[in-house]
Formats: C-alpha cells, sequence, structure tokens
C-alpha cells in the first residue's frame, strides 16, 4: 500500500490548464495523493501557471514567496511544483529565483510527474522538464479516476502552428498535436460512464483537429463530433478554442446536423480591421470572418457567438479600432472576452516600434467593453419567455434550488430536485439577473 499523501493544485488560465491540473491529480493518484483543498495541509503543491498576457511571472513569484512560508512551516518537507506555460517559458528562472521549488515542469510532461517526484523526494534535487518529448504524452496518462461530473474537459488538440503576432502560445505549448480518435472516444466513453453527459473538447485550435479516424483515414473535428454523438447518454458537445481559418463546411454541417452539438461558438477574431489582422498574421480578412458566421447562422439559425478581442495591438489607429466596432454591432455577440494587447516576451508584435499608449488602450477598452456588455445583456433578454433545454449541473445556491446550463452557455437556476442533476429538462426562462437566468420547469426530459 502506498502512504495516503495530500496534494492540492493551484490553477491558473485557460479551460487546458483546468483539464492539465485534473490529469495531474490522476498521474499522482497511484502515488497515493489525493486532492486536499488548502495548501496549507498538502504534501505537494502544484501551482499551474499561465502566460498569456500580463505579468504572467511576477505575479508567479509572488504566489512562490506565499507558498515558501506553507513549505518552511511543513519543516520543508512540502513538495512544491511549478507547472505550465511560464514553467515552460521561464523554468530556469524560477529555479535560480525560488531555489525552495523542487519541480518545474512544462506542459508537455506532466505523464513524468512520477519520476520527477522520485527525484526531487531525495533531499537537495531540483528537477526541470521543459522539453517537448517525441513521446505522446496522451498515451502515457491513466483514465481520469477523479469524475470530473455532469459536464467535463477533453483535450483532443494541443499546441499551435499559428504564430500570431501577440502570442506566447506557439512557444509554450508547441506544435499542433492532435490525439487520435480512438483515444478521444475512449476517454469520452470513460468519462459518460462516470455521469458526464457534456463534453468540451479542448485545443488550443481545436477545430484544426486532425487525427487517426477509427477507420484508417485522417479524420477533421466534423468528422470526430459524428463519431462522439453516437456515445449514448451523451447529450451535448461543445468544442473550444477555434480559429477563423479552420471553420471548414465539414465542421459546419456537424452544427446543422447533429443535435448534440451545441448552438454555440467561441470563435476569436481579435479585429474587424484587415490592416491589424495582416498585422497580427491571422490569416484571414474581416469578411472571411463575415462568412464564416453567415454559413454558421444559415446551418443554425439560433447559433449563438463568442469571440476574443485585443484592442491597442502594435500600429493600431482610431480607424482600426472603429471597424472592430463596426465588426461587432455588425455581428452581435451572445458574449466575449476583450484584453488591452500586452507585449510578451519572444514574440514578433513585442519588438514593434508602434506601440499604443497604455491610456489609449484603456479607452478603447472601455468603448469595446462597453458594446459588448449591451450585445450580452440584449442576447440574455432576448432568452426571457423562451423554453430551452437546460443541462442540470448541480444544486444552486438557495436549497431547493438546482442549476445548470442553457445550449448557449449561460447559468440558469430553478427550482427542482437534487434527483434532476444530470437529466435535461425543457425550462421556461423567465427572468435575466446579472449573471444568470432564472426559469421553471415546463417538462422532464430525464435520459435513460
Ligand atoms: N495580449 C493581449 N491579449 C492576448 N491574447 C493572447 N495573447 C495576447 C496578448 N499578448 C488573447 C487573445 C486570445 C486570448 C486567449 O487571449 O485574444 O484569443
Ligand atoms: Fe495564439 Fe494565434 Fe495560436 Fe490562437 S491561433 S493560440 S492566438 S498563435
Amino acid at each position: 500500500m502506498t502512504e495516503p499523501k495530500r496534494l492540492h493544485v493551484i490553477t491558473w488560465g485557460c479551460q487546458m490548464n483546468v483539464y492539465d491540473s485534473g490529469r495531474m491529480a490522476d498521474v499522482l493518484a497511484p502515488l497515493g495523493y489525493a486532492p486536499v483543498s488548502a495548501p496549507e495541509d498538502a504534501d505537494m503543491v502544484i501551482l499551474n501557471t499561465c502566460h498569456i498576457r500580463d505579468r504572467a511571472a511576477a505575479k508567479v513569484f509572488s504566489e512562490l514567496g506565499r507558498l515558501r512560508v506553507m513549505k518552511e512551516a511543513s519543516g520543508g518537507k512540502m513538495i512544491l511544483a511549478v507547472a505550465g506555460c511560464v514553467a515552460q517559458a521561464e523554468g530556469a528562472e524560477i529555479l535560480a529565483r525560488a531555489p525552495y521549488v523542487d519541480i518545474v515542469l512544462g506542459p508537455q510532461t506532466y505523464h513524468r510527474l512520477p519520476e520527477m517526484v522520485a527525484l526531487a523526494s531525495r533531499a537537495g534535487n531540483q528537477v526541470i522538464e521543459t522539453d517537448f518529448p517525441a513521446e505522446d504524452k496522451f498515451d502515457h496518462l491513466p483514465e481520469s479516476q477523479t469524475p470530473q461530473g455532469v459536464t467535463a474537459f477533453l483535450t483532443i488538440q494541443e499546441g499551435c502552428d499559428k504564430f500570431c503576432s501577440f502570442c506566447v502560445v506557439p512557444y509554450t505549448r508547441g506544435a499542433e498535436q492532435s490525439r487520435s480518435a480512438a483515444t478521444i472516444v475512449r476517454e469520452a466513453r470513460h468519462l459518460v460512464s462516470q455521469g458526464t453527459r457534456e463534453i468540451t473538447l479542448l485545443g488550443q485550435n481545436v477545430n484544426a483537429w486532425h487525427g487517426d479516424g477509427t477507420d484508417g483515414m485522417t479524420w477533421g473535428l466534423g468528422r470526430l463530433l459524428r463519431e462522439l454523438s453516437d456515445i449514448p447518454d451523451l447529450l451535448r458537445l461543445r468544442y473550444t478554442t477555434s480559429h477563423p481559418r479552420d471553420m471548414s463546411d465539414d465542421l459546419i454541417a456537424a452544427h446543422r446536423d447533429l443535435p448534440a452539438v451545441m448552438p454555440y461558438l467561441h470563435l476569436p477574431v481579435q479585429s474587424g480591421s484587415d490592416r491589424m489582422l495582416a498585422a497580427m498574421n491571422r490569416k484571414h480578412t474581416a469578411d472571411d470572418f463575415r462568412r464564416v458566421i453567415g454559413k454558421l447562422r444559415d446551418a443554425r439559425p439560433d447559433m449563438a457567438l463568442s469571440s476574443d478581442f485585443i484592442v491597442g495591438h502594435p500600429g493600431e489607429t482610431e480607424a482600426d479600432f472603429e471597424a472592430t466596432m463596426a465588426l461587432i454591432r455588425e455581428v452581435n455577440f451572445a458574449m466575449a472576452y476583450s484584453f488591452k494587447y500586452s507585449q510578451r516576451p519572444g514574440t514578433p508584435a513585442a519588438g514593434a516600434p508602434a506601440q499604443v499608449p497604455e491610456s489609449e488602450k484603456d479607452r478603447r477598452l472601455q468603448a469595446l467593453q462597453g458594446l459588448l456588455r449591451e450585445q450580452q445583456v440584449g442576447f440574455n433578454d432576448s432568452c426571457v419567455g423562451l423554453d430551452l433545454p437546460v443541462l442540470i449541473t448541480g444544486p444552486g445556491r438557495h436549497p431547493g434550488q438546482i442549476g445548470g446550463r442553457s445550449p448557449f452557455l449561460q447559468a440558469v437556476h430553478l427550482s427542482g430536485s437534487t434527483d434532476l442533476i444530470g437529466t435535461e429538462l425543457m425550462v421556461r426562462i423567465v427572468e435575466n439577473y446579472p449573471n444568470s437566468l432564472a426559469g421553471t420547469l415546463v417538462q422532464e426530459r430525464r435520459i435513460a
């Protein structure tokens, strides 16, 4: 028997990191590690970091300072690991500046955590693993031990070959890599057997997925969705994050043909100005994006859209910014994320001469977020009075309440029994609150 040990994982950043944190816990479970909610109580703490925007490294060092105190309180026994994209980009610097860190590991090496823990447990050893190993990490991961719940993430693709001017991902996550359909379907079935009813397929460029199919052919994401939608009891499928250039006709047809594929898509466009899109190396124009949206709406008239925007990329003029605002007005987004451009070391845009002043970025971001907020409220308002299928994911905040999500990822709460968790119900939306919708049960559609 392995001795029970306590693991605490701190997760920053994207959904891929959330998934990775779960998988790291799975890899460590055979060594006796079980999750605990407070770092003070843990024998091992993993800080899973994000490098995408501002002050990423400074934030890591400040958190490490806090964890150092806990490690000292444990008599130096606590194992401290830094994982994720900051670890990948600044591993050596972390070990030098924070010598009390035991393990630094990049996103491609966490299947080797047991060896790293064994090495680090020998007093005084620091371990760094930030290569991109040739073996496929996914072939070396155990089946997930801890059920993710009614909704789950499943990484099918990692890395990026697009090299947008502003972005660190191609450097921290490496080249595009797709898992095979067989391993994805196996993992999806396993999740469903543990009670999952909605799976979100993850990838930095998820719609660029092209993997070995179960028939010996190379499949695209549309074909994979068809295969997954045949899994009994898997009610809903989503995928994120996509690139406009990879929205193939077959994938759009999957939205038309498969009821399990939700009519909601996160499709980052970043800017509405062709000049900026070229400077960003996005390899598409604003009209290309409009055409894709048109096709998606033809395929699924109820399709709701979300996107990412960057204001103040080097060289962005007022006219470029206005082109972004015009695109937003035209498309009408249900939701969106927006950011001020942030210089990332080692990326092409970081050294560009025409950096936009911070005060100008602030002004543009405020205007952009004002418009996006209006559209989000408008979209949520437009749902009031509709009957929407809601997948119940857990209890609500108040006694007697349950909560779930609409096809458009909105949080919905209603009165009902917790026995209904994991079922999809038809719910009449009666009110729009700032962060959720309130509904009443119309009809119960339980799954077998
Ligand atoms: N500055 C600002 N935003 C960025 N993003 C990525 N890199 C940067 C950067 N350097 C945003 C993009 C991307 C999202 C995940 O983060 O909008 O789609
Ligand atoms: Fe970054 Fe562009 Fe790749 Fe997205 S497509 S991960 S923004 S380089």
